[in-house]
């Protein structure tokens, strides 16, 4: 009997996602070892953190897919491509690859509900939620390189900047867990 519940189309989609999310986890991986080499080890230890949940990102694919029914394919990792020119091309450089990984999830949530595959829809809006959290993240990385500087960023303005992303939580606040309160 054929205990398989994800259609082809969906279980490629979902298989090459997970080689996406491994291939998002090679992005800051190389981009942390950059950020090392010049001396931004606080910086560093962002995008390792980061590197670290692509990582999780793409378990939670792998193990979807195998809770499905359906065959896991692991497949290469697409080479990260070329470092950043500048700390401030680093956080333009994160912050494409998240749009890019938004929009790559938001396909396999139509296709699941084209599908009508709920089972699939349900899993990935983790993701949706997650990948807001990203983009928030990204987004927040540049206002912070822009108040720094941008491209022109001095010395002193990246030497607070390393300092403060070495703290930086991992997860940005959404706008629907804001309160008067704590704004
Ligand atoms: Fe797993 Fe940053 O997307």
């Amino acid at each position: 009997m054929d205990s398989n519940r994800l259609s082809a189309t969906l279980a490629k989609a979902l298989n090459e996602q997970m080689t996406g999310e491994a291939h998002n986890a090679q992005i800051y991986l190389a981009y942390a070892a950059w950020a090392s080499e010049k001396g931004y080890d606080g910086i560093a230890n962002f995008l390792f953190r980061h590197e670290n949940e692509e990582r999780n990102h793409m378990m939670k694919f792998l193990e979807y897919i195998l809770k499905r029914g359906a065959k896991v394919v692991v497949s290469a990792i697409p080479d990260p491509g070329p470092n950043p020119t500048s700390i401030n091309n680093c956080f333009e450089k994160v912050f494409q690859s998240e749009v890019e990984n938004t929009e790559r999830i938001y396909r396999i949530v139509e296709m699941s509900m084209a599908e009508k595959d709920w089972a699939t829809w349900n899993f990935m809006q983790w993701f949706v939620k997650e990948q807001t959290e990203e983009e928030t993240l990204a987004i927040e990385l540049l206002d912070k390189i822009k108040v720094a500087g941008g491209e022109a960023a001095n010395d002193s303005a990246l030497y607070a900047l390393d300092r403060d992303l070495q703290a930086t939580p991992d997860d940005a606040i959404l706008a629907q867990d804001v309160t008067v309160e704590k704004p």
